[in-house]
């Protein structure tokens, strides 16, 4: 087989907020490599129907409550890969951000985390290592407004993928995080469908799109897998470069927006 072939076979992977989205996506990436994977996801997103789909189960999970937590790492079975994804993001002005939101936020993209990571260390201990990859976000770096708890919420991963690292490397654990910039999913579906939003928006990616849940999964696979067996504590930018860029790129004299991306005239 050629050594830079991804292959979990023999693998059994978690992966929370697994029914939508990039969660999906990473699913997919980890079954399509021969992993058998859970799903843990709200009952309302039906983890079982989407986990199927995939030759794997579903777990009914609601990460802001830890016993259901434990309860699917219990019935799943020790992973040896732990994608902690599930995650919410809701607006609202920075003065005006309320109790309930912030803790509702803080809950399942923070607390929420936390936990999933306390019982996949607790699996991987038992067993023989694993990997932990976690979905952060480029917001766990700089500023976006209206966005406090969530920001907030994704800057504390940091902390925890670092933590984690430090304890965990010892049992063969390697924690990674990747750091997705805007992905096309429901959760950003209002911004692609204006084109007016994303032509500023893309001004500042190098790349000039933003990306697709398919390309965090490949990112994520590769953290997960053994081809990263050197890496632990770190994070990867999925941005298409926009962390890199400070005051974008892209102007209307050298290239046309189509709606989706920047292309360079010519
Ligand atoms: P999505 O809304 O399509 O998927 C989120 C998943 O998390 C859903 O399946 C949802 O049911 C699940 N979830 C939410 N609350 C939960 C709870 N309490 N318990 C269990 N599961 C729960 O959104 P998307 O975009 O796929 O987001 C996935 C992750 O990627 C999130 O952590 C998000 O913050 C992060 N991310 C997304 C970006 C984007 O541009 N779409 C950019 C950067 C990070």
């Amino acid at each position: 087989m050629n050594p830079l072939q991804l292959d979990f076979k023999d693998k059994s992977a978690v992966v929370t907020g697994g029914s939508n989205g990039i969660g999906l996506a990473i699913s997919r990436a980890l079954a399509g490599s021969g992993a058998s994977v859970s799903i843990f996801d709200l009952p309302a997103e039906k983890p079982a129907e989407a986990a199927r789909a995939l030759g794997g189960r579903g777990f009914e999970v609601d990460v802001t409550d830890w016993k259901t937590i434990d309860r699917a790492f219990a019935a799943a079975g020790d992973p040896s890969i732990v994608v902690v994804n599930a995650g919410i993001g809701e607006t609202s002005p920075f003065c005006e951000t309320s109790a309930d939101l912030w803790n509702r936020t803080i809950a399942v993209n923070l607390a929420g985390a936390f936990h999933t990571m306390q019982a996949a260390g607790q699996c991987m201990k038992r067993g023989k290592g694993g990997a932990i990859v976690v979905v952060a976000s480029t917001n766990s770096f700089d500023g976006e407004a209206n966005l406090a708890a969530y920001n907030a919420s994704k800057a504390g991963l940091l902390g925890l993928i670092h933590t984690a690292a430090n304890e965990l490397g010892q049992y063969g654990i390697r924690v990674n995080g990747v750091c997705p910039g805007l992905i096309r999913t429901r959760l950003t579906a209002g911004h692609f469908a204006d084109p007016a939003i994303l032509s500023g928006y893309f001004r500042h990616i190098p790349l000039g799109r933003g990306g697709e849940p398919e390309e965090v999964a490949r990112t994520v696979a590769f953290l997960a897998s053994d081809l990263a067996s050197y890496i632990t504590g770190a994070t990867i930018f999925v941005d298409g470069g926009q962390m890199a860029s400070k005051f974008g790129v892209w102007t209307e004299a050298e290239a046309d927006f189509d709606g989706q991306r920047w292309i360079r005239k010519g």
